[in-house]
């Protein structure tokens, strides 16, 4: 089965250095398909000449986010939900150029988490939709399906709105394509209350608690944790801008 793994990105100063650290572990993986997405009105050179000399199989798009859905500079990340439009334009793609016969799976990766190599084994042998949990999100050590037993979830690990559907976050669930399929309507949507993104989704797919499958040696081990960037001010660099004494403005960061 072929790995469709979709990946919203926006710019920012640590973007490239994200992008290397993510597109240098899907180098390990054989059988991915990398389906970037800028947030941007027109795709941009860093991304695109990162891109071409990656050495992935990918596909590069583009789908800027509504500015009433926009977070700004000052607002907090949490505000409003990200990367939806990004992630509905990959879906879209899928639809229209993959052969909805093709054996694969479908995954939503953020271009700042951290993934181990096994983890993309373990989805490769998804039946129709599973589970695992994913490492220091949720303001705990670990967020999602807390026990399986024999493939079955038999009780989730969450401290936030437990009442969704699915406690759990974007990198903890993958599905496969024929269940994508068979919903032409599963899509993301901007318009979910906080922390609903990934409930709304999967709930799209027609699935329940119920429905999904545990991995990951019946979820007791973490494949992929929730890191965040911390995010760079350059202060000193506007100083020496403002002194006339800039750096060489041809490098790319
Ligand atoms: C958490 C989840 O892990 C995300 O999958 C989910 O989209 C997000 O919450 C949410 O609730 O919307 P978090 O680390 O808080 O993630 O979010 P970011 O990593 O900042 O953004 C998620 C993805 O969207 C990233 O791939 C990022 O590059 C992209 N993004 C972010 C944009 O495309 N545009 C933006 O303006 C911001
Ligand atoms: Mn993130």
């Amino acid at each position: 089965p072929v790995i469709y793994a979709v990946t919203p990105t926006y710019t920012r100063w640590t973007q490239k250095a994200d992008l290397t650290r993510l597109a240098q572990t899907l180098l390990h993986v054989p059988n991915l398909h990398w389906i970037v997405v800028e947030d941007a009105e027109r795709k941009t050179p860093l991304v695109t000449k990162f891109l071409k000399y990656s050495g992935l199989q990918y596909t590069h798009l583009n789908s800027k986010t509504d500015a009433n859905y926009k977070l700004k500079a000052d607002d907090p990340n949490w505000l409003l939900p990200r990367g939806v439009a990004q992630r509905n334009v990959g879906l879209s793609w899928i639809r229209k150029n993959v052969p909805p016969s093709t054996s694969g799976v479908l995954y939503l990766m953020d271009d700042d988490n951290t993934y181990s190599l096994k983890l993309f084994e373990e989805m490769r042998t998804i039946a129709t939709a599973a589970v695992w949990p994913v490492g220091l999100t949720g303001g705990l050590k670990f967020e999602g399906p807390g026990s399986c037993s024999g493939g079955k979830v038999l009780s989730w690990y969450t401290a936030w709105k437990p009442e969704r559907p699915f406690p759990i976050d974007m990198a903890g669930f993958a599905v496969n394509l024929k269940l994508f399929f068979q919903h032409k309507n599963a899509e993301f949507s901007n318009k979910v209350p906080r922390g609903y993104l990934e409930s709304h989704f999967l709930t799209s797919l027609d699935l329940t608690r119920d429905d999904v499958e545990g991995k990951v040696e019946d979820c007791s081990e973490i494949l992929v944790w929730h890191t965040r960037t911390e995010k760079a001010t350059l202060k000193q660099e506007a100083k020496l801008i403002s002194m006339g004494n800039p750096s060489n403005p041809d490098i790319e960061v």
